[in-house]
């Protein structure tokens, strides 16, 4: 099961690169290591998750992924093209709220295809379509002001994927919504990818999630980050309900698990037990 995090041969065009990256955060009260080295690619087609414990780099990764912020060691490339801002091929979900909220819902869920230049009727079309599958019909011309946490992060979800990205971004994006909605959003980003194949970093604290989405789950360990160890998902894919009671799904858990309790009492400090 386990796999030591190697970078794959250079020039592969279709996958995203992590070349020996790291950040360091300078500041007024002193310098943050938060990412010290990951290594590692997402090849075409692939679902990569990310799991470690709190304030361990994971939104640090996906913002220099997504070109908001300049690693201070090595770099990231995509298709073969070092990333030195955003790309019009990448999306982004962020762990906060980043809906505009002088916006309609529906003028939210258009505005990335309305900066990639899609015309108007097509933008609206396809903005609805996205709209009723994270189940905000009737909303289209609410604000985000008039809706609650986990109705903004759908619209802001909606808004990723109508833009259909080859690469697409996702920073918790399931944190604000209940247990039900995220299980349903969950199985409709699954079959929505199954045909869009495009590469995912998903971000998330729950490791069963990470289990049913993912291809590979890279597990960082406490701050100054690395990855610990990659491990793959090997449970056959279309998954249909009923995959998280499969033995295997269960040992992935238990071994992911493991692998975090670990991390995570480093992290929470000297006499830190979790069960
Ligand atoms: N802009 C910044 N300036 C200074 N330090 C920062 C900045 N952004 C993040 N950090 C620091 O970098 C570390 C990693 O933060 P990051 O947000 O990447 O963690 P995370 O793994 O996403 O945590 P969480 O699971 O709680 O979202 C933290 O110690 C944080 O304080
Ligand atoms: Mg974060």
């Amino acid at each position: 099961m386990n796999q030591t995090p190697t970078l794959r041969p250079a020039g592969l065009a279709n996958e995203v690169i992590f070349d020996n990256i790291g950040m360091t955060f300078n500041t007024a009260t002193g310098s943050t290591e938060a990412v010290a080295n990951v290594t590692g690619s997402i090849p075409e087609g692939k679902f990569v998750s990310v799991i470690g414990p709190s304030g361990c780099g994971k939104s640090t990764l996906l913002d220099m992924v997504g070109g908001l912020l300049k690693p201070t060691k090595g770099s990231v490339s995509i298709n073969g093209e070092t990333v030195t801002g955003p790309r019009r091929d990448t999306a982004m979900v962020f762990q906060e709220d980043s809906t505009l909220h002088w916006r309609s819902v529906l003028d939210n869920v258009a505005f990335g295809l309305e900066v990639q230049g899609s015309p108007k009727k097509d933008r609206y079309d396809r903005a609805r379509d996205m709209i009723e599958l994270v189940g905000l019909r009737g909303f289209e011309d609410h604000r985000p002001g008039q809706l609650s946490g986990g109705m903004k992060q759908r619209v802001a979800i909606a808004r990723a994927l109508a833009m259909e990205p080859r690469v697409l971004l996702m920073d918790e994006p399931f944190g604000a919504l209940d247990q039900q909605t995220r299980q349903f959003i969950g199985r409709e980003l699954l079959r929505i990818w199954e045909k869009t194949r495009n590469r995912v970093l998903f971000i998330t604290h729950d490791i069963q999630e990470a289990v049913y989405l993912s291809d590979e789950v890279w597990v960082m360990s406490a701050r100054p980050s690395v990855v610990k160890e990659i491990v793959p998902i090997d449970l056959p894919r279309p998954r249909p309900e009923g995959t998280h009671s499969l033995p295997r799904f269960r040992e992935l858990e238990d071994h992911l698990w493991a692998l975090v309790k670990v991390e995570a009492e480093k992290t929470l400090g000297p006499g830190a037990r979790l069960a």
